[in-house]
Parts: C-alpha cells; sequence; structure tokens
C-alpha cells in the first residue's frame, strides 16, 4: 500500500467508526493531512471536548491524550503511540509537588499543561504556553508557584513582574538545548531572517528573539508576516510545515538538535492500526483522578478563553 493508499483507508476508516483524529502541529505532515484538527496544546484540549466523535486519537504525547481524557471521560481516547511521552511531563510527580506546596502554602499552584494527569490534581490551574500570560495575570494571587517548566515560567515572570514567582527546575529538553551560541550562528547565516522562538527555550535565546509565541502563535506570525525569512526556535516541524504551506518564503531550524524524538514516534502506520482498532494505547484514568485533573483544566479553560 502506498502512503496516498494508506492516508485513503484512514480517512474512509474514521468516517465509518465515527473517529475524531487530533495533531499536535509537532508530528509528521502525513499524519497531519487526515487530521480533524490540528494545533498547539491548548487548541488540542480545547476542541477536544467539543468534538462529536466517541473515540479520540491523539497523535501527540501522552499528556495530552490524558487531557482529551479528562476533558471526555464517556470517550474511548487511543494515544496512537503508547511510547510517546514527555519527559517534561514526567519529571515531577505529586508527592513531590504536595512537598513543595506545604513550603509555599499562599502560593496558587499554576502547572503546565504538559504534566502528567495525576500531578494535575494537586495544582490549582493549567497553563499552556499560548495562555500562561494571561491566566497568570488573571489570577487572584500575586504569589504564584508554576511548575515544572523554569523557562516558561520565566518568560510569564518577565511579562508580569508585579507577580511573585516561584520556579523549580525542571523544563523541555528539547527546548533547553538551545543555546545564544545557536542564536549566533543561525543569525550569522541567516542575517535577515527573523528570530521566532517558543518560550520553553531559555531566557538568553528567548531575549534575542523577533518574536516568542507558542507552537500555532510562532505559525501563524510567519505565515502574516511581510518578512520573508525566518529563524524557527521550536521543534524543527515547524519549519518544515511553514516551508510547506509558504514556499515563497524561507524557514531555517535554529539547529538541526531541535528534534522531539517522542512526538515523531509516532508513523502514519500507526495511526492506521488504531484506525483498524488494532494499535496504540487506550487511555484510562481512574475516576477520582479524572474529577480532580479536571478543574485545574477547567479553569485553565475559564481564564483561557
Ligand atoms: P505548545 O503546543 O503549547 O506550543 O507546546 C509545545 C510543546 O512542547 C508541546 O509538547
Ligand atoms: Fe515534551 Fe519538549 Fe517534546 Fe514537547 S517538545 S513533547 S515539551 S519533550
Amino acid at each position: 500500500m502506498t502512503i496516498k493508499e494508506m492516508q485513503e483507508q484512514i480517512l474512509r476508516l474514521k468516517k465509518e467508526k465515527d473517529i475524531c483524529i487530533l495533531a499536535h502541529s509537532y508530528v509528521a505532515r502525513e499524519i497531519i493531512e487526515t487530521a480533524d484538527f490540528t494545533g498547539d496544546s491548548f487548541q488540542l484540549s480545547v476542541l477536544a471536548e467539543t468534538a462529536p466523535q466517541k473515540t479520540v486519537i491523539m497523535c501527540g504525547v501522552r499528556f495530552m491524550a490524558e487531557t482529551v481524557k479528562i476533558l471526555s471521560p464517556e470517550k474511548t481516547v487511543i494515544l496512537s503511540n503508547p511510547v510517546a511521552g514527555c519527559p517534561m511531563a514526567e519529571q515531577m510527580d505529586k508527592q513531590l509537588i504536595s512537598q513543595v506546596k506545604k513550603e509555599y502554602p499562599d502560593y496558587t499552584v499554576v502547572a503546565y499543561v504538559n504534566t502528567t494527569a495525576a500531578l494535575k490534581t494537586v495544582c490549582d490551574v493549567c497553563v499552556t504556553s499560548s495562555s500562561a500570560v494571561k491566566i497568570v495575570s488573571k489570577i487572584d494571587n500575586d504569589k504564584i508557584l508554576f511548575i515544572p517548566d523554569c523557562n516558561l515560567g520565566a518568560y510569564v515572570a518577565g511579562q508580569l513582574p508585579e507577580k511573585k514567582i516561584k520556579l523549580l527546575n525542571g523544563g523541555c529538553p528539547i527546548h533547553a538545548r538551545m543555546t545564544e551560541k545557536d542564536v549566533k550562528a543561525a543569525k550569522a547565516l541567516h542575517p535577515d531572517a527573523l528570530l521566532l522562538v517558543h518560550p520553553e527555550c531559555r531566557p538568553e535565546v528567548v531575549k534575542n528573539a523577533d518574536f516568542i509565541g507558542s507552537t500555532s502563535a510562532i505559525m501563524n506570525y510567519a505565515k502574516q508576516s511581510d518578512a520573508r525569512e525566518f529563524i524557527i526556535g521550536t521543534e524543527i516541524s515547524i519549519a518544515e510545515h511553514l516551508q510547506y504551506e509558504c514556499p515563497e518564503k524561507r524557514f531555517y531550524p535554529l539547529s538541526k538538535e531541535l528534534i522531539c524524538s517522542n512526538m515523531k514516534a509516532t508513523t502514519l502506520v500507526d495511526l492506521y492500526d488504531c484506525v483498524l482498532g488494532r494499535g496504540g494505547e487506550e487511555i484510562k484514568l481512574d475516576e477520582q483522578t479524572v474529577r480532580n485533573a479536571r478543574k485545574c483544566i477547567d479553569m485553565m479553560i475559564k481564564l483561557g478563553g
């Protein structure tokens, strides 16, 4: 079977079986072409809840599939490839944060959505990269404990100097690889290009950026800009998708190291097996986890919408 034929089968089967396919923008193009919705973490969590289908296949990483299950516990939620985790989401556990909360009892605990369902149960509100500044600014408490990404947390703190933001030492190992040295090297190669970066990058990278935003915000900015060349400081697939969508412009990844192997774990064959009902992993969460984790996701949607 060719890739095209497999895509056609997936499109046919998902209709027949009432399946919704969600794909994060970091996954491969041939998967995105079969998806009902593509977007950043925030868009996917909102879309997951409104999707009318009974089954959702998440082409992304485990915390994203868990978020869908928390929002739609009545749906069958399949993670397209069970090995696709997020190292950042697994950096901190419930026990650690419960302990830290005892040291900072009057702080509101803000969790990046890139956390496990279990960890969300001990947090007050979730944020995504696109909604973090807006949501933290609306929280009726100046004292914020921001977990787990200290780079995103530092970015939020810089935007909201009136808040006292306590950070822990976590983050995305892919975005955190980028240094000012990479920025200098990329700018030397492409002196006319604008630098667009994700706030998961280190402050030394973010401070050099012409634009800072989530995956979708970076894509929208690049598409609408009159500039013709861009250095893209986020997962490498964003430069690839943009190049595909805007052939008249030029997109250069900030570094060839910007590859998330977990986001690349899902193949079109995995997705095909899922729609056939013989692949992926069904996400199961107990009722109490769903109930408690949902509170901070609902708060995110309320404050971020
Ligand atoms: P966004 O989808 O919020 O841009 O986050 C990027 C990311 O690293 C997802 O895992
Ligand atoms: Fe996790 Fe970073 Fe990969 Fe996103 S890019 S899934 S935060 S490791």
